[in-house]
């Protein structure tokens, strides 16, 4: 029988251990990321920090049924071939563009269209800078949430000021997995 996305993510989970340490978001986060993505109709995904692709397979099931596209950023060559073979596995390449290397400065090599939503999980230190790359190509009503906000908050704090004193962002960390920061541009 073929293989669904759930299977492949499910085969994540179990691996997923003492041995193998993929840092993958909740089953919560993954589920919530999918009702926002039909609720804003997203059409162009970008994520940073694809790890093998657990995320980017809860994305991209939603964006296959709306034409949707899922840009993904990993610097891991490991990682990034396992992503891509979780992809394929599932499904879902078709509409799954990865990229290979380090964000921010990989993201002027590809982005010049207009985001719908941007889900930030990458290194902790850099999302300012993952922000201010993507700021300007996020379209009005776009939407940026950001993994691990809650169980990393320290290391966000600097972020999270730069966002609350932000003119045209508007948002709130949810207690939903390891914290989600959902926050729009208005
Ligand atoms: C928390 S994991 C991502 C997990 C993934 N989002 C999921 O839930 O399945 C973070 C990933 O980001 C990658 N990474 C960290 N900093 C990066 C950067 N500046 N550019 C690209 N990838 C980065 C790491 O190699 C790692 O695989």
């Amino acid at each position: 029988m073929k293989e669904t996305y759930l299977d492949i993510l499910q085969e994540i989970e179990q691996l997923n251990g003492k041995d193998n340490k993929f840092w993958i978001i909740s089953r919560e986060t993954g589920v919530f990321l999918q009702i926002l993505l039909r609720a804003v109709k997203a059409q162009k995904v970008l994520e940073i920090g694809t790890g093998v692709g657990y995320s980017g397979l809860y994305i991209a099931s939603i964006l296959k049924h709306m034409n949707g596209r899922l840009y993904t950023v990993e610097s891991n060559d490991q990682r990034f071939s396992m992503a891509q073979d979780n992809f394929r596995r599932a499904d879902l390449n078709d509409c799954i563009t990865q990229i290979k290397g380090h964000a921010p400065e990989i993201l002027d090599t590809f982005l010049n269209f207009e985001l719908d939503f941007v889900f930030l999980d990458a290194t902790k230190i850099e999302h300012i800078d993952y922000f201010n790359s993507v700021y300007e190509f996020l379209k009005k009503g776009g939407i940026i949430a950001i993994d691990n906000s809650l169980s990393h908050y320290d290391q966000f704090e600097k972020f999270f000021m730069v966002l609350k004193k932000h003119p045209r962002i508007k948002g709130e960390i949810l207690h939903l997995g390891s914290g989600l920061g959902v926050f729009a541009k208005t």
